[in-house]
C-alpha cells in the first residue's frame, strides 16, 4: 500500500530526549500504511525548557496525538487540559496525548500495556498474586499502580535508592489499602514464599547498562519474570532467567500494546493493530 503524503495528511509524533532510539515511529508508521491511512508519525527531540513551546506547536499547527516519552512524562502534565482517567491522575505521569479540536488529553497506556503482555506472553493473570518489582521510576509507577489495580495481593517493591522505594510503596499503598504494597529494605526481607512473578522496572541490562537488577540465587525461583527493558531482546538477567526454566518474557508485547491502545485513542481504529505492530517489529533487529 502507498504511503502518500500531501496537504491532507495529518501528523502524529513523540516528543522525548534523547529520541533516537524510539521504535514508536517504526509501529505506528506501519499501521498508517498497511490501512491506507493519510497520517505519518515522527520523532521530535525536545529540550526540557522546550517542553512548553512543543505543546503550543501541537495546537497550532493541528498535531493529532503525540507520545510523551523519558524525560517528560510527569512534565508534560504541566501542558494539558485534562487527564480525563483518575488513574492516570493518581500516576501523575502521561505517555499520550490526543489534540481535540486544540484541547489537549493526556493518558497513560502503559500500565494497561503491561498488563495485556502478562496475558498474553505467561498466561498471567494479576488478581490474589504476590509480585515483586524491581525499581521505582516512572515506569515502576505505572506498572505498580497496573498490578494493584488489577488485584494483586501482595507487592514488593525494591530499589537501589531508598527513599524513592519508600515513597512509591507509600504513596501506591495509600490508593489501594486492598492491596498490600511494601517496601523491601534488601532482597533478605523477602518473606519465605514463592513469588509469582518478577518484573524488572529498570533499566540494568538495556543496552550500555551490564548491571543485574536482581542475582536470581538470593530467592526462591518464582513462577513467572518479566524484563521491560527490549534492546537487546534478551538480557543477560532473562537468559539466567532461562538457564533456571523461569517462564518469562522481555517488554516488546508492553511497548508493542501501549502504543496499540495510543493508537486507538488518536484514531478509534483498534481491528489489526496489534498485529501490523508485531510484524512491523519482526523485521527489527536488537
Ligand atoms: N517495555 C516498555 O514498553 C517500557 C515502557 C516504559 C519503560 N520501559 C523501560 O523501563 C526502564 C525504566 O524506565 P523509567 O522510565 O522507569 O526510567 P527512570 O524513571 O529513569 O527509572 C530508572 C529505574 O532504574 C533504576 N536503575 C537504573 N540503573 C540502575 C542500576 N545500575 N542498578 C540498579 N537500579 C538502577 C533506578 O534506580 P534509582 O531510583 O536508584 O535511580 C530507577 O528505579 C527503561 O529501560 C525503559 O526503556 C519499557
Amino acid at each position: 500500500m502507498e504511503h502518500k503524503i500531501d496537504s491532507k495528511t495529518h501528523l502524529y509524533g513523540i516528543f522525548g530526549n534523547p529520541i533516537e532510539h524510539s521504535l514508536s515511529p517504526v509501529l505506528h508508521n506501519a499501521v498508517f500504511k498497511q490501512l491506507g491511512m493519510n497520517s505519518v508519525y515522527m520523532a521530535f527531540c525536545v529540550e526540557s525548557e522546550s517542553l512548553g513551546l512543543a505543546f503550543e506547536g501541537m495546537r497550532a499547527l493541528g498535531i493529532k496525538g503525540v507520545n510523551i516519552t523519558i524525560p517528560f512524562k510527569e512534565d508534560a502534565l504541566n501542558y494539558l487540559d485534562e487527564v480525563p482517567e483518575d488513574l492516570d491522575r493518581l500516576i501523575g505521569a502521561v505517555n499520550t496525548v490526543v489534540n481535540k479540536d486544540g484541547q489537549l488529553f493526556g493518558y497513560n497506556t502503559d500500565g494497561p500495556g503491561f498488563i495485556l503482555a502478562l496475558h498474553e506472553e505467561l498466561s498471567f493473570r494479576v488478581e490474589g498474586k504476590d509480585v515483586l518489582v524491581i525499581g521505582a521510576g516512572g515506569a515502576a509507577r505505572a506498572v505498580v499502580f497496573a498490578l494493584a489495580k488489577a488485584g494483586a495481593e501482595r507487592i514488593f517493591i525494591l530499589n537501589r535508592t531508598r527513599e524513592r522505594g519508600e515513597g512509591l510503596a507509600e504513596y501506591t499503598g495509600g490508593h489501594f489499602p486492598e492491596t498490600d504494597i511494601a517496601y523491601l529494605e534488601s532482597i533478605q526481607d523477602l518473606p519465605p514464599k514463592k513469588l509469582d512473578l518478577v518484573v524488572n522496572t529498570t533499566s540494568c541490562g538495556m543496552k550500555g547498562n551490564t548491571d543485574l537488577p536482581l542475582d536470581w540465587t538470593l530467592i526462591q525461583k518464582p513462577k513467572a519474570a518479566y524484563d521491560l527493558v527490549y534492546s537487546p531482546a534478551q538480557t543477560p538477567w532473562l537468559k539466567e532467567a532461562g538457564k533456571l526454566g523461569i517462564p518469562h518474557a522481555n517488554g516488546l508485547g508492553m511497548l508493542v500494546n501501549q502504543a496499540a491502545i495510543a493508537f486507538g485513542l488518536w484514531t478509534d481504529k483498534k481491528e489489526g493493530v496489534r498485529g501490523i505492530m508485531k510484524e512491523a517489529l519482526s523485521h527489527w533487529k536488537t
